[in-house]
């Protein structure tokens, strides 16, 4: 039996034995099982700790699936996430949208789940596209368009904080061609609003999360930029080359720093003597230290309520 599972992570794979209606230990071994992940993190941290065929990509893996386990609910993913994928689960089903084929693994209010089921009653649904273009500049610079998707981190809108560092960077960074990488890239509002005033950039857009890589690439071919995505979780293994005239990065803080270290200790094996690494944080003071452990000296220029980390390698 072909089951697919989707918005798991590695610690509910029991709840998906559960739902499953097998022990885990057949469910782990299981044939025809496999996991769909949005970001190449939580797909890796499956294949440490299960034996389940793991795939990452932006949109669901086609193919002929017996049953589909969603797990999903308002602290999993973003409304309109869940919408999108149950929108591809129901193509994937042919609309049979019926147990035993599909399980809605809901974590939250009954109310709620039912509303959601109710999205894809008898009635069939109605196909809808989440995507959103939204505009963003930077001072001297023309009004871009860019798009987003359900799971890209701050869909339909520019961030404050990535708008903060694009506008930093621009400003310091000359018209010479230069290699720039924008770790974390999202849709790459930051590397892209730096192209848009420098077009000589050459750029790098890395993120571990593939709905953010789809729209960074998206957004290249949409703007006519060249640019390379990258689809990783531990930063460019194989280009951390001391090339790089410039590193920017907006890391996520909801693990304390864990990532934000990955993203300096990538800044500062990535830039070339000389070049500079430009951070971003709403708490800049919390942020500095974290920087000069891989830097020795920064400083911190107010943006927005945020604050920029400039550090310069040596
Ligand atoms: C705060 S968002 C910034 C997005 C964009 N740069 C902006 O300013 O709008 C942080 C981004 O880092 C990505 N991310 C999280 N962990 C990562 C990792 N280990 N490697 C690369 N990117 C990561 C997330 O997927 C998300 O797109």
């Amino acid at each position: 039996m072909n089951t697919l599972l989707v918005g798991y992570k590695a610690k509910d794979l029991f709840a998906a034995a559960k739902h499953g209606r097998t022990r885990t230990a057949e469910w782990a071994s299981a044939d025809g099982v496999v996991a769909h992940t949005l970001d190449i993190y939580d797909r890796h941290a499956i294949e440490k700790t299960h034996h389940i065929k793991t795939l990452c990509s932006p949109h669901l893996p086609a193919g002929r699936w017996d049953k589909v386990l969603f797990r999903t609910g308002p602290k999993i993913m973003s409304g309109e996430l869940s919408l999108d994928l149950l929108q591809e689960i129901y193509a994937l089903l042919g609309g049979n949208m019926k147990a035993p084929a599909f399980v809605l693994d809901f974590v939250g209010r009954e109310r709620d789940r039912v509303s959601l089921l109710e999205k894809v009653s008898a009635k069939g649904m109605r196909p809808r596209t989440f995507a959103a273009k939204w505009k963003a500049s930077v001072p001297g610079g023309p009004e871009i368009e860019l798009v987003s998707h359900p799971g890209c981190f701050c869909h339909r809108r520019v961030d404050a904080g990535g708008l903060a560092l694009a506008e930093v960077a621009a400003r310091e960074i000359s018209d010479a061609p230069a290699r720039f990488l924008d770790m974390g890239c999202g849709a790459g509002t930051v590397g892209f609003l730096a192209k848009s005033v420098h077009p000589a950039l050459d750029l790098v857009m890395v993120d571990s999360h593939s709905r953010a890589i789809e729209a960074a690439a998206e957004n290249a071919s949409r703007l006519g930029f060249a640019c390379e995505s990258i689809l990783s979780d531990s930063g460019i293994p194989a280009r951390m080359d001391g090339s790089f005239d410039f590193f920017a990065g907006n890391p996520p803080y909801y693990s304390d720093y864990r990532i934000a270290d990955l993203f300096l200790e990538t800044a500062l094996r990535a830039l070339k003597p000389g070049g500079v690494c430009y951070t971003v944080a709403k708490n800049a003071d919390g942020l500095r230290p974290v920087q000069e452990k891989y830097f020795g000296t920064s400083e911190t220029i107010p943006r927005r309520g945020y604050g920029v980390i400039r550090s310069v390698k040596r």
